[in-house]
């Protein structure tokens, strides 16, 4: 069965979906988006993803392409169309279409494209039992990333190098030496005595839902969060470590920059976070 893309308007085969070159997210980046997970048939906490995009909207001052109630039909009208039941949808809004200036176009559309992907849920779990290896990186990028943004070149750039030193993320890290985020997930660890540890959002990070999904999560298994700064040193010593995001709920982190994380396996705090992240997640039909 082929894909299909929502673009600007219309149901298109994802093979022949396009926008226009002068759109403002393919010149400047200028534009933001969200990723949720799909899981047995539900959006996972599209609602806490869609304050996130009008957040991110805000605070880039442009427009919702249409109104939220609308654009949660077309999030499930690209899930059913694209039959997935297990997967991601993504969702895209720039400034829209307009001769290349810098100073924000007047009267221009925001231009809005929606995309859905089957994943294969048993290759994430593979990944989850084995758990995955990070690297650390400087900090590179600008420090509005709690904005969730189009423009992610330091983010693949960190990824990458992940990849070439066979790890599977990279941990972004400031000038003292304590972990921030990873290119794309959350960083987490767990201390000696079974306290999550995880950078506050307020500040140099992206707050992902995940985070939030998680500390509900936690607190129902009655853990104890510390919202703090932790070191690489920190991470390096922790009984557990992990990320989080929407397309990799909780996986273990095994090791970081080649030092293994206590005996190698996933922690078990860590697995029984990802057991019950589905039981506590806001799940709507798609
Ligand atoms: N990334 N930090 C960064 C830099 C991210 O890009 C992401 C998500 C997160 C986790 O946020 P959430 O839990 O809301 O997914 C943190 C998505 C998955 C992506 O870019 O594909």
């Amino acid at each position: 069965m082929s894909r299909i893309a929502y673009v600007n308007g219309r149901y298109v085969a994802h093979a022949a979906a396009s926008v226009h070159i002068e759109d403002r997210g393919f010149q400047f980046a200028d534009g933001v988006y969200e990723v949720c997970e799909v899981a047995r048939g539900y959006i996972v906490d599209m609602k806490r993803h869609l304050d996130r995009l009008d957040r991110s909207l805000r605070e880039l001052q442009i427009a919702w392409p249409m109104t939220r109630a609308a654009l949660e039909i077309v999030v499930r009208e690209v899930v059913a169309r694209n039959r997935v039941r297990n997967g991601l949808v993504y969702m895209q809004v720039t400034r829209g279409v307009a001769s290349r200036e810098f100073l924000f176009p007047a009267d221009t559309k925001p231009a809005l494209v929606i995309t859905a992907k089957k994943v294969d849920p048993a290759h994430t779990s593979k990944r989850a039992e084995n758990g995955i290896k990070v690297i650390t990186v400087p900090e590179n990028r600008w420090d509005r990333v709690d904005i969730k943004s189009v423009g992610l070149l330091p983010n693949v750039l960190a990824k990458e190098k992940a990849r070439a030193a066979g790890a599977q993320e990279a941990w972004f890290v400031d000038a003292d030496g304590m972990v921030k985020e990873g290119g794309s997930s959350n960083a987490w660890i767990v201390t000696m005595g079974g306290s999550l540890v995880t950078r506050p959002a307020e500040h140099g990070i992206l707050r992902g839902i995940t985070r939030t999904t998680l500390f509900d999560v936690a607190s129902k298994l009655g853990l104890k969060i510390e919202e703090r700064y932790f070191s690489v040193a920190e991470a390096k010593a922790a009984r557990e470590a992990f990320i989080s995001s929407a397309t990799t709920i909780a996986m273990p982190v095994v090791a970081i920059d080649g030092e293994t994380i206590a005996n190698g396996h996933p922690g078990s705090v860590t697995l029984s976070l990802r057991q019950a992240f589905f039981d506590i997640a806001e799940k709507s039909p798609a």
